[in-house]
């Protein structure tokens, strides 16, 4: 299955899915890596791993529609079955929402419908809460608000920083996004009716 990856940042992600579909772990063959930021350090990982990669700069572009046309554009080139957010910090307009729609997944760092939004674990730990985690799910025109596929959970530790808690998380998200695409790529997982179906049945 042919996939597109959206950063805008460090690639953490992106690089748990490298390494995933060329170990052959995951049905995937990720055609290409799109940044909105220039300078993301994620992009020098997709060159490592010898991925096609393109920079569409949101800086460039009049307003958010005209930023997403292009977007759109450069992905369908690669007519991916499946496009990843991992850590693309753009908020994306309905039309290429609704193009993309149950191709379009994202991970989020909490235990959604908990802490939408940015600073998740700061949030959560000044909300006291034991148990945080990462969320994957389909993206629709509600912020971090799309249906959840699947989520990963961490303890909180008394006297965690949002910093430990963060490294918590992320070590679980590099597990639960390789696992996700990998049901994708295997055709087990799909969205009906705003409804997320694993080998048919609702999660
Ligand atoms: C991750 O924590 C992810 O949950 C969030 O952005 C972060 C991206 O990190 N959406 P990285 O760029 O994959 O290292």
């Amino acid at each position: 299955l042919p996939v597109v990856i959206l950063i805008s940042g460090t690639g953490t992600n992106l690089q748990a899915l490298i390494d995933a579909a060329r170990s052959g772990a995951i049905p995937v063959r990720i055609a290409a890596v799109v940044s909105n930021r220039p300078e993301a350090p994620g992009l020098e990982r997709a060159r490592e791993a010898g991925i096609t990669t393109h920079v569409v700069d949101h800086t460039r572009y009049p307003d958010r529609e005209h930023f997403d046309q292009a977007l759109q554009a450069c992905i369908d080139a690669y007519r991916p079955g499946l496009v990843v957010l991992a850590g693309f910090m753009r908020i994306l307009t309905p039309g290429f929402v609704e193009h993309f729609a149950g191709r379009l997944i994202n991970i989020h760092p909490s235990l959604l419908p908990d802490f939408r939004g940015l600073k998740t674990h700061e949030r959560a730990l000044r909300a006291g809460v034991q148990e945080h985690g990462a969320s994957v799910h389909f993206v629709n025109n509600e912020l971090d608000g799309g249906p959840v596929i699947m989520q990963a959970r961490v303890p909180v530790h008394p006297g965690d920083t949002p910093a430990e808690l963060a490294a918590r998380v992320q070590t679980r998200e590099h597990e639960l996004y390789p696992a996700v695409v990998g049901l994708f790529g295997t055709g087990r997982l799909r969205l009906e009716q705003d409804r997320v179906l694993l080998d048919g049945r609702p999660v």
